[in-house]
Formats: structure tokens, C-alpha cells, sequence
């Protein structure tokens, strides 16, 4: 989809770390204005919005029914943030795939105001437990253009499934 709004003021102009990611998430919560009229439920496939592209990282609004959630993935290289807006997500984070000792997933609860930054490597799986639907905003740099899809074959220990590309 295309671009729906503008970066905010105060954000770093082109996030590219982690910590830059979620402060570009940060700041787009707080601009409930910038997405609030855009949340839609939609089931079976989740809905999501590109809110923000920039020359090299984009933003996104994602919402998930309870009981929707991802696949195990990864973010082609791309580093990320996501906050949790509204509702609460389960974030489950694998070691990396090949990891000699892999260990099992650890599990975290996210509420808002709660953000999730990451490097290029991070593999996750993202659910909402329920009761209640959720919504998260998302930064990647660069923009996601991969993502590979990974089965969980016992104690965390990764098996690649696909890698398809991100359209948009
Ligand atoms: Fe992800």
C-alpha cells in the first residue's frame, strides 16, 4: 500500500539501529491521530497498513484477533521495533537459526507502552493471546523486502521452511 503519512517531527530521519527503530515506534504511538482511524479486524488473514516509508525503512500497523499470530520468522536482514498500542502480544524469540545449542524460545508478554527492538537476525513468533484484539506498530530498516519462515523441530532448534518476498 502506499504512503499514508508523513515521519513525524522528532523522530531520527532515517532510523537505522534498534534504538532508532523504537523511537520511530514511540513516536508514532503517540500520534494516534496517524493510525487510530486506520484499525481494522479482519479475519482469516491479519490486517496490516504501511503507515511511513522512508529511504530506507518503513513503518507499519498491524492488528491481530485473539488467537491470531505469525508464523516462526525472520526479517530478511532487516533490523526492527515494534510497540504493542493496544491489547496484549506474546513474543516468543528462537536462537539463531543453526545455533549449535539451541535453547528453548523465551516468552514475553507485551502491553502498551511496551517496545521490542531488534537486530538483523532476530528470529520470532508473534501471537495475541487474547481476550481482547490488539494493535502494534512496526519499523524495519531497511524496508522488508524477505522474510524466511522457520518450524520449531524440538527445544527451539530451527528449520527453514520457505523464504518468500515482501510485496507491498
Ligand atoms: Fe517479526
Amino acid at each position: 500500500m502506499s504512503t499514508v503519512a508523513p515521519v513525524p517531527p522528532a523522530v531520527v530521519e532515517n532510523p537505522r539501529t534498534p534504538h532508532e527503530l523504537a523511537a520511530t515506534v514511540r513516536a508514532f504511538a503517540a500520534r494516534r491521530e496517524l493510525w487510530e482511524p486506520l484499525v481494522r479486524f479482519t479475519r482469516p488473514e491479519r490486517w496490516y497498513r504501511r503507515l511511513a516509508v522512508g529511504t530506507d525503512h518503513e513503518v507499519w500497523l498491524l492488528t491481530w484477533l485473539p488467537g491470531q499470530g505469525t508464523e516462526i520468522h525472520d526479517h530478511g536482514g532487516a533490523s526492527g521495533a515494534f510497540g504493542v498500542v493496544r491489547g496484549e502480544l506474546t513474543e516468543r524469540a528462537f536462537a539463531l537459526p543453526g545455533a549449535e545449542a539451541p535453547r528453548p524460545p523465551r516468552l514475553r508478554g507485551l502491553t502498551p507502552p511496551a517496545v521490542r527492538a531488534f537486530g538483523p537476525r532476530h528470529v520470532h513468533q508473534v501471537t495475541n493471546p487474547g481476550p481482547e484484539p490488539a494493535v502494534s506498530i512496526h519499523a524495519y530498516a531497511p524496508a522488508l523486502a524477505t522474510m524466511s519462515y522457520y518450524a520449531d523441530t524440538g527445544d527451539g532448534a530451527l528449520r527453514l521452511v520457505r523464504t518468500d518476498g515482501v510485496d507491498d
